[in-house]
């Protein structure tokens, strides 16, 4: 099967993306943008969360009304940059449970290493957004889902800003059943594994820690 991706092109997605980009743009343009773009990103995430029915009474009368189905979303920031998508798709989904994976890249073998996680109980059962603001190697991904999948949720779905062809196609030869949903695909990794043009390191851009 091969992986959905779904670039999410809404105008107002792609302009920030390109403020975002910019190396003008300062630490806190650049954490604002990344807290609304992550918002617009969340609700096309949203977009086919299953739903049930309940009944309440509106100040005119009784009816039976949409509400989503199932135990509370769980948002998984992998860190230490995801946790800029997290702080936006929180705006819209307030009551969502919350996990972080920490991962380092081995500097010899290149692999990701896990060095934190701390998911909410009940993970089966719950739909599972993870966030990463950049799929680049694809490694971390994979790792993080490899993880996830070991709790047993009703579903995953990957969010990033950007990601690239390399990155896509390592993620979903490992995991072809989880969407990947960004902002955009750019063209290539350079020779120190950061996506070109892209935006730079997206945790020092977040941080300020460059
Ligand atoms: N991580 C980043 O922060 N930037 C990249 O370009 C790739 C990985």
């Amino acid at each position: 099967m091969a992986g959905q991706v779904y670039v999410i092109s809404h105008p107002l997605v792609q302009h920030k993306l390109t403020l975002m980009r910019s190396k003008e743009t300062s630490t806190s343009g650049f954490r604002t943008l990344l807290r609304e773009i992550s918002l617009l990103l969340g609700y096309e995430v949203c977009r086919d969360l299953p739903l049930s029915t309940i009944d309440i009474e509106t100040p005119l009368a009784p009816m039976r009304a949409p509400i989503l189905d199932g135990k509370k979303v769980v948002i998984i920031s992998i860190l230490r940059a995801g946790g800029g998508i997290l702080d936006g798709m929180l705006e819209i989904l307030p009551s969502a449970r919350i996990g972080h994976i920490g991962l380092y890249r081995d500097p010899k073998t290149l692999v990701a290493v896990e060095y934190y996680c701390k998911l909410p109980g009940e993970m089966a059962g719950r739909d599972a957004i993870v966030v990463d603001p950049m799929l680049a190697t694809g490694n971390s991904a994979i790792a993080a889902v490899d993880r996830i999948k070991e709790t047993g949720p009703r579903s995953i779905k990957f969010v990033c800003l950007l990601t690239c062809p390399e990155g896509l196609r390592t993620f979903h030869e490992h995991h072809p059943d989880v969407p990947v949903y960004t902002a955009a695909i750019d063209s290539h990794l350079n020779d120190k594994s950061y996506i070109v043009p892209g935006l730079g390191d997206a945790g020092d851009r977040l941080f300020g820690t460059k």
